[in-house]
């Protein structure tokens, strides 16, 4: 059942970039591959130096490298692959495997070398082993141990990163779902490692991430100005100029404030942002309406989640609403369309201090295993929402709070970054609008613009 990148619990097929000298044998190849269920082919490149663009673009999983580049040679572009995007996994494919040869593209960073002619089986195993391997050291860990200190993948300071795309959903409204995104997002954008995060407001029924996060009521961007847009135009500059960008550095795209623009955005606007936002940010959050199953694009984004929050406050209309929520998350209906429930996580909110549901009295009826520890109710947070001219977020003026603390808890159970564990969080750069370094490559390496 489901193809084999489901099988292995990521939520879409398995994405590959093909390098080879050859244009006629890459097309047939990328024929082959394309032929079955379980791969799609993001890119292609004749050069090292094409592929280095296409794979910061459009981060493939998998790169099909062949040995006969030259200059860049194949183990050179590996090894520029992996300091870019550390995570990609690296193939070589060669008309002449040797002992030699392996060891020598694994000095570089490289995941497996694939005797030519390949098949597409050869190619499905090369994905089972790389994805075992790395479950093996924790789905996050990238550098592995085998690679010695020297090699490409420990450049930086952090061995990071899967990609996560997290929505968030809730049975029911004043759950603290915006507040949740909105701080999680500029937690996890102001980590020093400088990640690529983009919240989303999708709840076109209360709109209020824009406003949660201190822009102004009508933000110079919204949803409303990617109708009509053409998907092929988007490159990261483009994207970019259909955002905003919050001081913390978090790109953000508010939903129209005007409910007529809201109902005229049509269902390939939000296939366009799904898609862009997946192919250039390292962590996205979506903010999704309330009981929003029935609506086909916070179905969309719920599908292409590494993540899904089921958020809900521990008292009893909530955990009676979550019982039909978990329901429709776990019918063969949602199955069928693709999703697949083992992503939903259960985050309990605005635990008040007396009166409500014993934590223990949730997890009973809870289908979903809970992820970070509960959040306490809190009224200094409500009071340092949306109320400050320099938009600075609660978790920014909160720190100490345990409040603080168990938003970075839930943060670093999502994404395991060490810096999320400490409790603190960097100074912000001086100028958020600063040109950034174009790719992970300078960020990784703990330069800042
Ligand atoms: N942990 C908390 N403690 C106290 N108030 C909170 C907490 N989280 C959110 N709130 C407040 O609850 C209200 C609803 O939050 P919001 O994020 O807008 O909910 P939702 O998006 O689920 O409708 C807001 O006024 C917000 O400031
Ligand atoms: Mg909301």
């Amino acid at each position: 059942m489901g193809n084999l990148a489901e099988r292995m619990g990521m939520p879409r097929r398995w994405r590959l970039m093909l390098v080879d000298g050859d244009r006629t044998a890459m097309d047939a190849a990328a024929r082959m591959l394309t032929a079955g269920d379980d791969m799609t082919i993001v890119g292609t490149a004749t050069h090292g130096h094409d592929a280095l663009g296409v794979v910061a673009d459009y981060r493939p999983d998998v790169v099909l490298l062949d040995q006969g580049l030259a200059r860049p040679s194949a183990l050179e572009t590996a090894q520029r692959i992996l300091k870019l995007v550390p995570g990609t996994w690296v193939f070589l494919t060669t008309q002449t495997p040797s002992v030699e040869l392996w060891q020598e593209a694994k000095a570089s960073g490289v995941r497996a070398v694939l005797p030519k002619p390949y098949t597409y089986a050869d190619i499905a195993d090369a994905i089972t082993r790389a994805h075992d391997e790395d479950q093996r050291h924790g789905a996050y860990a990238v550098g592995r141990p085998e690679q010695t200190p020297s090699s490409p993948a420990f450049a930086g300071p952090v061995r990071t990163v899967r990609q996560e795309i997290i929505c968030a959903f809730s049975p029911k409204g004043g759950v603290g779902k915006s507040t949740l995104v909105s701080n999680l997002g500029v937690l996890f954008a102001l980590q020093r490692v400088g990640l690529r995060v983009a919240a989303v407001d999708f709840d076109l029924a209360t709109v209020s991430l824009g406003v949660q996060l201190g822009l102004p009521k009508r933000p110079a961007r919204t949803l409303a100005d990617w109708v009509g847009v053409d998907a092929a135009s988007l490159d990261r500059a483009r994207v970019e100029s259909l955002l905003v960008q919050h001081e913390s550095g978090l790109w953000v795209l508010p939903a129209p404030s005007n409910p007529i623009d809201r109902m005229r955005i049509p269902p390939e606007t939000f296939t366009n942002v799904i898609e862009a936002m997946r192919r250039l940010y390292d962590i996205v959050l979506y903010d999704l309406p309330t009981s929003s199953l029935d609506r086909d694009y916070a179905l969309a984004a719920m599908k292409d989640a590494t993540t899904v929050l089921l958020i809900i406050k521990p008292d009893t209309e909530d955990v009676s609403a979550m019982d039909d929520a978990t329901n429709l998350l776990m019918s063969e209906e949602m199955r069928r369309l693709g999703f697949d429930p083992s992503k939903v996580k259960l985050v309990i909110n605005r635990r008040p201090k007396h009166g409500a549901h014993s934590i223990a009295d949730v997890m009973q009826v809870s289908r979903f295993p809970a992820i970070g520890q509960p959040i306490p109710e809190d009224p200094r947070v409500r009071r340092h929402t949306n109320v400050e001219e320099h938009g600075k977020a609660p978790i920014e003026r909160l720190g100490s709070t345990p409040w603080a603390a168990s938003v970075r808890s839930l943060a670093r159970n999502i994404v395991p970054i060490a810096e999320l564990s400490e409790g603190k969080v960097r100074r912000r750069p001086e100028k958020a609008k600063a040109p950034r370094r174009a790719g992970l490559f300078g960020r990784l390496r703990g330069d800042r613009p």
